[in-house]
């Protein structure tokens, strides 16, 4: 079981900031990331429809051998983390937006967090805002369409930048000191996002977190693969001449894809 790989999964590309933390991380084990890109996005889905796909792409990973599932996306963590870890029979891992950390060194006592429209009407999400909104104010902004920009590769063009100033408009309107990238999609529009905030205002992604983790996690439960180097396995519910080149821009290597049908 200990050289068995390690599941990770998200709607497409953005998962793919928490793999690379993973690798840097556990370089010795084994990956194997699903880019659910037929279904994305996620974030306009109905958390019934994402909780259902979530459990196929589980299927298809634990068939795949996964001795532990890391959901590399926020908005399938918010809607089925609870329904895998009782389905599955192996670790499983979830992301959330990083609001704890955000609140803790926040000195304006403002945070602004962005996250998909999923993530933030389900349960879970009012469940970690209701944690700490005595501690500071929170500013909540959903943004729709920014993961399509992002699974396109417009990572620096004018439309992507506009998109973005919109949508972080209302949290500096607010005097937020600390932005929460509350989707695994965002840390790759980082860049734009400190050029519109400026220096002085913190920048919270949860990548390193998660890694942590798992790392936990695989020595808690005997897991850890002790020799050998990690080979990662790419694969895509998509096209993968499509979703090839953005893939590949984004982990900033070679790698090769694997078509991979749900149904
Ligand atoms: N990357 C995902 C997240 O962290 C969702 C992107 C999507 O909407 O598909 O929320």
């Amino acid at each position: 079981m200990r050289q068995n790989c390690i599941g990770v999964f998200d709607s497409g590309v953005g998962g793919l900031s928490v793999l690379a933390h993973i690798r840097d991380r556990l370089p010795r084990e084994a990956l194997c990331y699903l880019a659910d890109t037929a279904c994305m996005p996620y974030g306009n889905r109905s958390l019934e429809e994402v909780r259902e796909r979530s459990l196929r792409v589980a299927e298809v990973l634990l068939a795949r051998g996964a001795k532990a599932l890391v959901v590399a996306c926020n908005t399938a963590t918010a809607a089925a983390v609870q329904c895998l870890r009782q389905h599955c029979d192996v670790p499983v891992i979830g992301m959330e937006p990083a609001i704890k950390p955000a609140v803790h060194g926040s000195v304006a006592g403002v945070v602004g967090v962005l996250a998909t429209s999923g993530t933030i009407s389900s349960e879970r999400f009012a469940r970690l805002m209701q944690r700490f909104t005595a501690h500071a104010e929170l500013v909540v902004q959903p943004c729709p369409g920014l993961v399509e920009r992002i699974e396109a590769g417009d990572l620096a063009s004018e439309r992507t930048r506009s998109l973005l100033r919109h949508y972080l408009k209302p949290l500096l309107d607010r005097g937020a000191d600390t932005i929460v990238l509350g989707c695994t999609h965002y840390p790759y529009v980082a860049p734009l996002i400190r050029g519109i905030v400026g220096d002085d205002v913190r920048i919270v992604d949860t990548g390193g977190a998660i890694a942590r983790e798992l790392e936990r996690q695989l020595g808690l439960h005997g897991l850890q693969r002790g020799a050998g180097e990690g080979r990662i396995r790419f694969l895509t519910t998509g096209e993968p001449e499509r979703v090839l080149p953005v893939m590949r821009r984004l982990w900033g290597g070679e790698l090769q894809l694997e078509a991979c049908r749900l149904d």
